[in-house]
């Protein structure tokens, strides 16, 4: 099976990278592929044939989705169309990556696959329209919904309170925000069983544990 991942100067991105050296691999950067050149994304890859294109690419960056709402758009929400339309083309399969973010926050128990997306911000708009634009193409790809991301490749929030805290003698960490942590390896580790899946509008959440606060995610590893 030839499989194509996006993103592996990123967090999630290396560890899918890492665990699907078994595969037929091409691992692309934003060096290699960049997502807001949508022409360059068409003529590099139309010469390449594959089974399995996993986008875990994105301007990732909240605050500045907020100051660059174009660039954001076009990365987040047009690009992913577009990636999406090549991999119809080559009867491929597209595993893209959104957000906890397209939610609101205001439901009090965990978000389900069911739930209605009502982003508050540029980046959960953004992200959003990628979403619509992935599952309008109607080739059984998938939309994996991940939260809290952390792992080896990047720093994380964990990795700065761990930081803070061989700074300080007190870590202040919000108390009543929730969601679910989720490790890269465990994404990596889960993704295979969807390479040969054939169902069409598909949204998957997937996280590695149930619900915490920030304060409990941040205590975990200061323990
Ligand atoms: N991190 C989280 O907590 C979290 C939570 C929910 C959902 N997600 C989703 O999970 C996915 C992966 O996130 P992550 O944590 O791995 O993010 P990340 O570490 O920020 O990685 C994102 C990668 O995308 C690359 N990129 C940015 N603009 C690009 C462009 N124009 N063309 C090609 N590549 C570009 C970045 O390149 P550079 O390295 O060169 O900047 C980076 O390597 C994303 O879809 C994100 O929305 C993440």
């Amino acid at each position: 099976m030839k499989i194509v991942i996006l993103g592996t100067g990123g967090r999630l991105g290396a560890a899918l990278a890492r665990s699907f050296e078994k595969y037929d691999l091409t691992a692309l950067n934003r060096e290699q592929l960049d997502l807001s050149d949508l022409d360059d994304l068409r003529s590099k890859l139309d010469p390449i044939s594959f089974d399995v294109f996993s986008n875990a690419a994105g301007l990732t960056n909240v605050d500045a989705c907020e100051t660059q709402r174009d660039r954001a758009f076009l990365i987040n929400g047009e690009a992913p169309g577009v990636l999406a339309e090549i991999c119809n083309a080559k009867h491929a399969k597209l595993i893209h990556f959104s957000t906890d973010y397209i939610f609101d926050g205001e439901k009090r128990t965990p978000y389900t696959e069911k739930d209605e997306a009502n982003p508050i911000s540029f980046y959960g708009e953004s992200k959003l329209i990628g979403e619509k634009n992935v599952l309008a193409a109607r080739n059984h790809h998938l939309v994996v919904r991940v939260s809290w991301v952390f792992g080896p490749d990047r720093p994380s929030f964990i990795d700065a309170m761990i930081r803070r805290a061989q700074e300080n003698e007190k870590v202040d960490a919000i108390a009543d925000k929730f969601s679910t942590p989720t490790y890269t390896h465990d994404v990596a580790q889960m993704l295979p069983q969807f390479f040969n899946c054939t169902v069409d509008d598909s949204i998957l959440h997937f996280a590695t544990a149930g619900k915490c606060s920030w304060q409990e995610y941040a205590q975990r590893p200061l323990e």
